[in-house]
């Protein structure tokens, strides 16, 4: 499995890090590249991804404050100096077949960020197979 080594790391942290504020979330934690930047320099940090797997990767540090979750539903309790978003995937995603996000593995359309068995989030095998010409066109046109 390959490491997932995200662009601009240290651009966008050091960005991240003027603030004032010694107070930072990063909402997309994956492999926590860009959080063990921006730890050195925290106070304290919220960490969360949608991605089940990620709780086991979080390590044990009294400033990190983790909570499994979407970006779009994460609460801070007070105010922030900033916040780090890294859209997209994950090498790993790639790698493992059964995450339905290769190119190069045969295996099933799936790429659902959260797949643990609680997870609302539907397939896009269902959704190719089930959704109308229209509705396709919608989420393309407006969501991507
Ligand atoms: C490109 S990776 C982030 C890599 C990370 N910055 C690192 O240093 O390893 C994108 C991450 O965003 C997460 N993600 C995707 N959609 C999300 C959403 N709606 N809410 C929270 N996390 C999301 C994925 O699970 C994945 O871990």
């Amino acid at each position: 499995m390959s490491l997932h080594i995200p662009v601009l790391s240290a651009q966008v942290t050091a960005h991240l890090l003027r603030s004032p504020i010694p107070i930072f979330a990063d909402v997309t934690f994956g492999h926590g590249m860009h959080s063990k930047l921006i730890l050195p320099h925290a106070q304290k940090l919220y960490a969360s991804d949608t991605d089940p797997r990620v709780s086991t990767r979080i390590p044990q540090n009294p400033k990190i404050h983790y909570q499994h979750a979407r970006f779009s539903a994460v609460k801070f309790p007070e105010k922030i100096g900033g916040a780090i978003m890294d859209l997209g995937i994950a090498s790993d995603m790639v790698d493992e077949a059964g995450r339905g996000f290769s190119y190069n593995k045969d295996a099933e359309l799936d790429m659902r960020f959260d797949d643990s068995k609680e997870s609302k989030q539907i397939t896009a095998k269902e959704i190719c197979n089930t959704w109308t010409e229209d509705q396709l066109t919608y989420i393309i046109h407006h969501v991507s």
